[in-house]
């Protein structure tokens, strides 16, 4: 290992954590399914929250081709070596997120696809090239997967394209998923290979999936369970549609992980980099740098009623996973509106518990045994 991981590490490691008094979501749902939090290294009080707290972590973008590939012909391990030295002292298992995202390629690969400087077979040859090496240095020791992200369209037309539009799926089509099972299960012929997407609650896109799913099986790919992300806000998703489609990935034969759990308390209103601006360039949401009360209330009612979901189907769901760790350290604070802050999670900028987080620790010990 390199200086640089060594010396991060050891800062981690050494900065003082005070000990956590609440109840530990491992503990309170470990009879249901495991509980774990996507993220990057973490500071010394972080990584005290993960160890009271997470039975997984999954790596929150160091493991992305964009982060080991940064040119042609170049590999960069030293973050993704330093990630999962780091995620080992947790005691959590670490979970390997990304092999294939078409959408966040490399740049430098990208503008390749897109010159089209790169046949089908040649874009094929180097994503099995790509995965048979991370698997092979890491294969062993991260023993879960997210082999393919996002692959989906949300276009809710009925005629629309099974796939997203990028310059990946363009080139290879469906071809790239079933190649990329087929490189992961031959190079970790035992570990977990899982399929992974957002708004699958969605009726289009569930749909979207099971063809997904069908056309893998035909191929003799079949993963071996369903990612679904969960970035959720105050009003969706619909309840029945999240159950749904548990119930019918399910009903397929696949476990359910929910790999990505987050509520925002803003709004959707469409897009990446918003400005918070309307025509009249006020903001068209209120911005709250603190949580009001009200919320509070409605993101712990949100958070509720997602877990009376997932421990109903706790007989189908292997894993509820938060996307990050707490609200001082969430995508959410930059997307779609930079700087603005989110309040998504159940741990506050604080690293205390907020109402959320008791709404969903009552439920643990009502909750039914699968
Ligand atoms: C998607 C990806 C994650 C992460 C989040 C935003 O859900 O799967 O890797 O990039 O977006 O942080």
């Amino acid at each position: 290992m390199k200086p640089l991981p060594i010396l991060l590490l050891a800062a981690v490691m050494t900065a003082t954590a005070a000990p956590r008094t609440e109840p530990s979501l491992r503990e309170l749902f470990k009879a249901h399914f495991d509980i774990g939090f996507g993220v990057g290294v973490l500071d010394g009080p972080r990584t005290a929250l993960l160890r009271h707290h997470a039975s997984v972590v999954s790596c929150e973008n160091d493991l992305k081709a964009r982060s080991l590939r940064p040119a042609p012909d170049t590999w960069s391990w030293e973050k993704a070596d330093a990630w999962l030295a780091w995620a080992e002292s947790t005691g959590a298992r670490p979970i390997g997120h990304t092999l294939v995202w078409c959408y966040m390629m490399p740049p430098w690969l990208e503008e390749k696809v897109k010159a089209g400087g790169l046949t089908k077979e040649q874009a094929l040859a180097w994503q099995d090239d790509h995965i048979r090496r991370v698997l092979g240095r890491y294969g062993t020791r991260v023993r879960t997967w997210d082999v393919v992200n996002e692959a989906l369209s949300d276009d809710s037309a009925p005629d629309a394209p099974l796939l997203r539009k990028d310059p990946w799926s363009d080139l290879c089509g469906t071809d790239y998923i079933v190649a990329a099972f087929r490189s992961a299960r031959a190079a970790a012929p035992d570990a977990k290979l899982l399929y992974n997407d957002y708004n699958l609650e969605l009726p289009h896109k569930r749909a979207r999936l099971f063809r997904l799913l069908k056309l893998l099986e035909e191929a003799g790919c079949r993963p071996d369970a369903v990612g679904i992300q969960g970035h959720y806000n105050l009003e969706s998703p619909k309840l029945e549609d999240l159950e749904a489609t548990i119930r019918e990935i399910h009903a397929a034969g696949y476990p359910v992980h929910i790999t990505e759990l987050d509520v925002s308390v803003y709004r959707w209103e469409g897009g990446a980099n918003l400005q918070n601006n309307g025509p009249d360039g006020k903001p068209t949401q209120p911005v709250h740098q603190e949580l009001p009360p009200e919320l509070h209330e409605r993101l712990a009612a949100q958070y509720r009623r997602l877990f009376e979901v997932f421990l109903r189907h706790a007989d189908k769901i292997e894993r509820v996973g938060f996307w990050n760790t707490d609200d001082g350290n969430t995508w959410l604070n930059n997307w779609p509106v930079k700087g603005r802050p989110n309040h998504p999670l159940l741990f506050d900028r604080n690293l205390q518990p907020k109402p959320a987080f008791h709404a969903i620790t009552g439920l643990a010990g009502t909750a039914p045994q699968p």
